[in-house]
């Protein structure tokens, strides 16, 4: 079998990653996250595009390194045209476009949205594609959307948030309770520890499969404020509690909406994707509903649920093969549908 060797690249909002695989197996896959926004609590985007403009040769010199192969090797460049924050979105594009030009090679755009549900396609041994059709709900810091995937192209978003991303919601609460960012995986931590049913936060009301997480913060606030007007100390003593109630009802509003959308298009095939996926209390859900409903779920390698270059060059492999390639006057868009 002929050899293809395909060169991801990702940039698209904090992490620089570069990543080699060969016919859709992972050889390399370097992510370099940018640590200087912990201090703020957030990404900053200027600051992020000159991290990115920093790291990506050496990312893409290591990522060539690990899989042990020279750039001459390569048959083609996949890049995150979008969506993602613009300054950093340039740093890929323009580098992805310079490589492909300078060893005259086809040049291939790619989704990020797209590429975060495609990751269930790497090949990995221990890990199962969905059969089509399946739904992807993909889950982090910047997205929340369900997907409707009849194959690999042909997708149709059914359900997205209206406002905050559920990963928002996790470290804007965090942030409130005093926790360093990102506090997502530290609420993860506390919940294990905590009575879910402890205290009561209010699920919003939205129409169809769409979500909005702004009300929630709003109201843990709220929460927040009101306790230590009581008692200086309330989060520290409850700290456990506090955390398994915030995410058993963030762990409700996703999987009523997954039981809807599976119930709506009777597909009970569930791949998620996305940082949050890594959440301990969403993964038992799933399990249960694989119990409750007949699902059948699908998590896939914890390093291509979180923003990686290896799912970037998945697409990019998929699309070779359709010889679906771009050209030079492509160009990054920050907000881009399938
Ligand atoms: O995919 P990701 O690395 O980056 C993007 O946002 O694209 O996702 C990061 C998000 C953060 O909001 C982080 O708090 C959240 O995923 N996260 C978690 C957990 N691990 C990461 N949230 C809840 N529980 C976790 N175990
Ligand atoms: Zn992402």
């Amino acid at each position: 079998q002929q050899k293809i060797y395909i060169l991801g690249i990702e940039s698209s909002c904090d992490d620089t990653s570069a990543a080699i695989l060969c016919n859709g197996k992972v050889l390399s896959n370097v992510v370099a996250s940018q640590k200087i926004h912990e201090q703020y609590g957030g990404v900053v985007p200027e600051l992020a595009s000159r991290a990115h403009q920093q790291n990506i040769v050496p990312v893409i010199d290591q990522a060539l390194k690990q899989a042990g192969i020279d750039k001459k090797q390569l048959d083609g460049i996949a890049f995150t045209r979008g969506p993602g924050l613009m300054g950093s979105l340039l740093v890929g594009t323009s580098f992805a476009k310079s490589l492909a030009l300078a060893l005259d090679i086809p040049l291939i755009d790619v989704n990020h949205m797209q590429a975060h549900i495609l990751a269930h396609f790497i090949e990995e041994e221990e890990f199962d594609k969905p059969e089509f059709p399946f739904l992807a709900m993909t889950i982090s810091g910047g997205h929340t959307q369900i997907v409707k995937v009849d194959n690999y192209f042909d997708m149709e978003v059914i359900g997205e948030t209206l406002d905050d991303a559920v990963g928002e919601a996790f470290d804007k609460s965090a942030k409130i309770f005093g926790l360093p960012y990102p506090g997502g995986p530290l609420i993860d931590k506390y919940a294990k520890l905590g009575n879910p049913k402890a205290f009561l936060f209010p699920k919003p009301k939205v129409g169809e499969l769409n979500f909005s997480f702004s009300g929630l913060k709003t109201s843990v606030l709220y929460f927040t404020q009101k306790k230590l007007k009581e008692n200086p100390n309330f989060i520290e003593e409850n700290l456990n509690d506090i955390c398994a109630s915030l995410q058993h009802t963030i762990i409700n509003i996703l999987v009523d909406k997954l039981k809807k959308a599976s119930k709506q298009t009777g597909i009970k095939r569930i791949a998620i994707g996305g940082g949050v996926s890594a959440n301990s209390g969403i993964r038992a859900a799933l399990k249960e509903g694989e119990h409750k409903f007949g699902w059948k779920t699908f998590v896939p390698k914890f390093e291509y649920t979180t923003d990686n270059a290896a799912m970037i060059g998945i697409v990019g492999y998929l699309k070779f093969l359709k010889k679906d390639f771009t050209d030079m006057s492509v160009v990054a868009k920050s907000r881009i549908k399938f």
